[in-house]
């Protein structure tokens, strides 16, 4: 290995024996002397060096006394960035790689023939639509697997901000509107990353719900929707899993980079929570204080320069920073570092198990699909419709994950032609013919390919079924267009309407497959279509295992943890999305407050397109009445259903729990969901029960005034449902007395921003 980092070891051995000749204080060594004595033996420019990540460009470097400054460059190409190392103390360098859907990194080495590819897993979003929590953590096993076998030893992942608006260009990497299924699906994937000992860093902490300004835009909201939706599934995630870091973001947050927010990054994060890694920035931030960064336990400026290093010397030496500040900020990297790989040495062999991951990936892409529609049973395809006309550009070119840091560098990707055809499914030859020259010319894809009426015709009279994909993609520093992204295109609706219009005239069906970013438009052509399959963006793996969907081989069990709305005005955030003023807005009020997605449906009846929690199986499922342990409650309450398989074929079901509290001392939302769990795959007849363990906090809300979360005393009703729109069996017990279930610290948050309005009626 060439890597200057590794070559400067040998001067500091060198220097250690010296020192230990000459009878000298042996310099303190990581790991052999306490994290106390190594920093106690620190210069001012070493501490300085810890604190600062080692450049995303820079060159590696040393410093006067013969630190080194590491680059990205450092063993993983293409990776995000480093932090420094310090022979001298014994401190190695780690490298850090995104992001959520596999690691990123250059496929090309220097001097080198071999290709570096990694798994590309389904996006956050279809990880979250599987409600498998099971499943994600071996996700995250198999990932962090390649994490630590291609020699990194920190995941920029998972990131777990709100979908408040389906325009957000990252809401692919993003799990949910709903922070308990958010909270988790993040617990779940940083057990499974983490259990490998490698670290994550959960992002981007906090309120980064949009890429447009996203280093400028301030976001305006109350405290308790800060608390209660937009903190939540970050504190479920960091209690649950406890993520080796967390990665502030680039947004400010009530006029104040999040970066430089003590009250978020210690009051919060560590008093509140208990977090006991370190925080890092998000990359290049446009926060410039970094004595404020300091202050407020932001630990690592990333990617980091020189001369960042620089103004945190200045600072010390200029009081803006004590040096107990900075020894604090060292501690909490330092104890991260001894934890890791690279400090233990570990030899990594650029050669993870790609089967087996190629595996998982699979799995879980098929049980992230959401059945939207399946009118007659059109589904499965089976052996009933044997050849396919196959349409619609993302048919032959999928869209695997999103754009930017979450990308990933894949050996292939499996198209959902090759995955029928893999299937045994038969494809129009001549439709083939013609998109595979189209779609290889990438600039073509977001131009849906003409079919002439007569093209159609004939398949129609030549194939068993019509198959059409509607592709959407988005991704990092921009957010999704309402015309041409979020609403179908005229010529992808033509083709709807042309190809649904050839086919039924034969009593043939037309099958619609979404291979989605985001939340798209339904309501304008769902009519046409007999049924619908919502692949999201499912990973290098996605042909396959839309086929396996397709074909019956796996029966659907996916669920949306984000609500489909029937029009963009809908949406409660509309009106306020990205925010004012309009060119480069500046800052985006959540007058919504706490009713984002299905709070607000529920809460001002205003019906969505496709609810929370729905999706549809190839069988049916019976939910027993439920179970509660007691009628009164008292620290805790378990709520017990059976899900029994009502139907012919093998399938999954989630047990989806909402609660309506009693009135209190502040507006409830109508229900939200507090638990959930998902059933083995049970065989038609065989049953399963579920138990649901509700602690008080799950039946908390945050009263801001009090700054507490409480649980009203009054009646509560357990409700399970298919969905949030389908509420099948409920009981209800009685909390006697009013608890105050945590006291949480004054701060000076905003106490209110809501309006409550629906948007549409403003
Ligand atoms: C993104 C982060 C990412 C980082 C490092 C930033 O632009 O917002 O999510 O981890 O870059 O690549």
């Amino acid at each position: 290995m060439k890597s200057n980092i590794l070559s400067i070891v040998p001067v500091a051995v060198a220097v250690l024996l010296c020192n230990g000749i000459m009878g000298q204080t042996v310099v303190p060594q990581l790991g052999k002397n306490s994290i106390a004595e190594v920093v106690a033996a620190m210069t001012l420019e070493e501490k300085a060096a810890i604190v600062i990540g080692g450049g995303r460009d820079a060159k590696p470097s040393v410093l006067t006394d013969g630190t080194m400054i590491g680059s990205s460059d450092f063993r993983i190409p293409g990776g995000a960035g480093v932090t420094n190392a310090i022979p001298r103390l014994g401190i190695p360098a780690m490298v850090l790689v995104d992001g959520p859907a596999g690691v990123r990194m250059n496929v090309k080495r220097k001097n080198d023939d071999h290709l570096y590819f990694a798994t590309a897993f389904p996006s956050g979003t279809t990880l979250a639509s599987t409600w498998n929590t099971e499943l994600v953590q071996r996700v995250g096993e198999a990932f962090g697997n390649e994490v630590k076998e291609f020699g990194a030893d920190i995941i920029l992942a998972p990131g777990v901000n709100i979908h408040r608006n389906p325009l957000g260009g990252r809401n692919f990497e993003y799990y949910s509107e709903d922070p308990v299924i958010t909270g988790n699906i993040a617990a779940a994937i940083i057990t499974g990353l983490q259990s490998n000992g490698i670290g994550t860093s959960i992002k981007h902490f906090v309120a980064n719900n949009q890429e447009t300004s996203r280093s400028d835009i301030n976001a305006v909201m109350d405290e308790r929707t800060l608390r209660e939706i937009y903190l939540r599934g970050f504190e479920i995630a960091v209690k649950k899993a406890k993520p080796w870091t967390v990665m502030s973001s680039y947004n400010l947050l009530d006029g104040v980079h999040t970066s430089e927010r003590k009250d978020l990054l210690t009051t919060i994060l560590r008093d509140e929570w208990k977090f006991e890694g370190y925080v890092m920035t998000d990359w290049g931030g446009k926060a410039v204080n970094l004595p404020d960064q300091m202050n407020a336990g932001n630990d690592m400026i990333m990617p980091g320069s020189a001369a960042q290093i620089s103004r945190i010397v200045l600072a010390v030496k200029k009081d803006s920073i004590s040096e107990q500040v900075l020894n604090r900020n060292v501690e909490r990297i330092l104890r991260i570092v001894v934890q890791s790989p690279s400090f233990l040495q570990y030899k990594y062999n650029n050669a993870p198990d790609m089967k087996a991951h190629a595996r998982i990936s699979r799995e879980a892409a098929a049980e992230g699909a959401v059945l939207l529609e399946n009118k007659k049973g059109v589904l499965p395809l089976a052996d009933k419709y044997k050849s396919i006309a196959l349409l619609g550009n993302t048919s032959y070119a999928i869209i695997a994950g999103g754009m930017g840091s979450g990308d990933v560098n894949r050996a292939y990707t499996v198209s959902l032609a090759k995955g029928l055809t893999n299937a045994g499914y038969v494809l129009n030859k001549e439709l083939e013919e013609r998109y595979r020259p189209y779609v290889s010319d990438y600039k073509n894809r977001p131009l849906e390919l003409a079919m002439s009426d007569s093209l159609l015709a004939a398949a129609a009279l030549g194939n068993d079924i019509a198959l059409l994909t509607i592709g959407r993609n988005s991704g990092e520093t921009k957010d999704r267009s309402l015309d041409s992204n979020y609403y179908l295109r005229p010529s992808e609706l033509e083709l709807i309407k042309r190809t649904a219009t050839a086919f039924h005239k034969r009593g043939k069906k037309l099958v619609v497959v979404l291979n989605l970013c985001g939340v798209t438009d339904t309501r304008s052509w769902t009519q046409y279509a007999d049924a619908v399959l919502l692949a999201w963006q499912p990973g290098q793996e996605g042909g396959d295992a839309i086929a396996d969907v397709l074909s019956g081989k796996v029966n659907p069990s996916g669920k949306l943890a984000t609500t489909f709305p029937q029009r963009y005005a809908d949406v409660s955030s509309s009106g306020n999305f990205p925010g004012t003023p309009a060119g480069y807005p500046t800052e985006v009020k959540h007058e919504e407050g706490i009713y984002v997605g299905y709070r607000y449906h529920d809460a001002f009846k205003v019906d969505p397109a496709y609810a929370f929690g729905y999706g549809l199986s190839y069988t049916s499922f019976r939910i027993s009445p439920l179970k509660l342990n007691s009628s009164i409650i008292k620290d805790k309450i378990i709520v017990s259903a059976v899900v029994t398989n009502t139907g012919k074929v093998a399938g999954k079901e989630v047990l989806q729990l909402y609660v309506t509290a009693p009135a209190g001392g502040v507006r409830k939302p109508v229900q939200e969901l507090r638990a959930f769990a998902k059933t083995k795959l049970l065989q038609p007849g065989e049953a399963q029960e579920i138990n649901l363990e509700l602690d008080m906090r799950a039946l908390a809300s945050f009263n801001t005034g009090r700054h507490a979360w409480i649980a009203d005393k009054g009646k509560y009703i357990f409700k399970a449902g298919t969905s949030s729109r389908n509420i099948v069996q409920s009981a209800t017990a009685t909390l006697e007395q009013e608890v105050i279930v945590e006291q949480v610290h004054s701060l000076l948050f905003r106490q209110s921003v809501a309006v409550i309005v629906p948007p549409g009626k403003r």
